[in-house]
């Protein structure tokens, strides 16, 4: 099974900064992939903080958005698994063929109390310096519904600088970004239900959020990143939220 885009999904893609997909693996491949992803969250205490940690909040005690980093280094054979050879293809389908994946990482949004993904952009987690063109691809290991909380995202945001973030409810201890301006009524904002194992895929501004689970089910993301073309920002940009962070969270001396 090899996913082939359509002309008009790559379009789609483009224009207004995100797509969603139907499966892009087999059943058989995407529960071997969810075994392995139970097994990595049943031994997320051993990782140590640089590898996993809460995006919500700043203790380690419930984690509200428990995340782990670089899934597929701490277990190789993900890399060898459809759907990483698929998401792969997407990067190659809409990028260029020789385009990497940057990397990969976890999030589980636990049944009942699993907090909101509030709106932001990715870039703003990333390097001011710089400005990139890559994407996210976001996929559910079951079916994931508005009340399970899959991704929304503003239509034609992906054309947007970046907007002004700040730590999650303003607590620079708080390792997640949000908006820091108010959501314009404006803004079209698209939900994007998806069953298990299709995916949906984001450009680096594409502003996005996910609602809280309500449902009885944890919720189980892996977001699969690729591109490339990494040019230094052309003016200066400083990411005042960032400095933040690593004020609050630098060692006290
Ligand atoms: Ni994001």
């Amino acid at each position: 099974m090899q996913v082939e885009l359509t002309k008009e999904q790559v379009a789609q893609y483009y224009c207004e900064g995100f797509i969603a997909l139907g499966p892009i693996t087999t059943p058989e491949d995407l529960s071997r992939v969810r075994e392995i992803y139970d097994e990595l969250f049943a031994s997320r205490a051993e990782f140590g903080r640089d590898l996993s940690f809460d995006l919500a909040g700043d203790s380690e005690e419930k984690p509200t958005l428990p995340q782990i980093l670089s899934p597929s280094d701490l277990r190789p054979e993900l890399k060898e698994t459809l759907l990483y050879a698929n998401a792969k293809r997407i990067v190659g389908q809409l990028l260029a063929e020789a385009d990497p994946m940057i990397g990969d990482h976890a999030i589980l949004k636990p049944a009942g109390y699993g907090a909101p993904t509030p709106w932001h952009q990715d870039e703003a987690y990333w390097n001011p310096a710089v400005t990139y063109n890559s994407m996210s691809i976001w996929v559910p290991l079951q079916d994931v519904g508005v009340e399970q909380g899959c991704l929304h995202f503003v239509k034609k945001s992906n054309r947007w600088e970046v907007l002004p973030h700040q730590p999650i409810g303003n607590n620079p201890k708080t390792h997640g970004l949000e908006l820091a301006v108010p959501i314009d009524a404006e803004w079209e904002v698209v939900p994007c239900p998806l069953v298990a194992g299709g995916c949906t895929v984001h450009h680096n501004r594409t502003l996005h959020y996910a609602p809280a689970n309500a449902s009885h089910i944890d919720r189980r993301a892996l977001i699969l990143m690729g591109g490339a073309e990494c040019r230094p920002y052309p003016g200066v940009r400083r990411y005042e939220w960032q400095e933040r962070q690593a004020e609050a969270n630098a060692p006290a001396s």
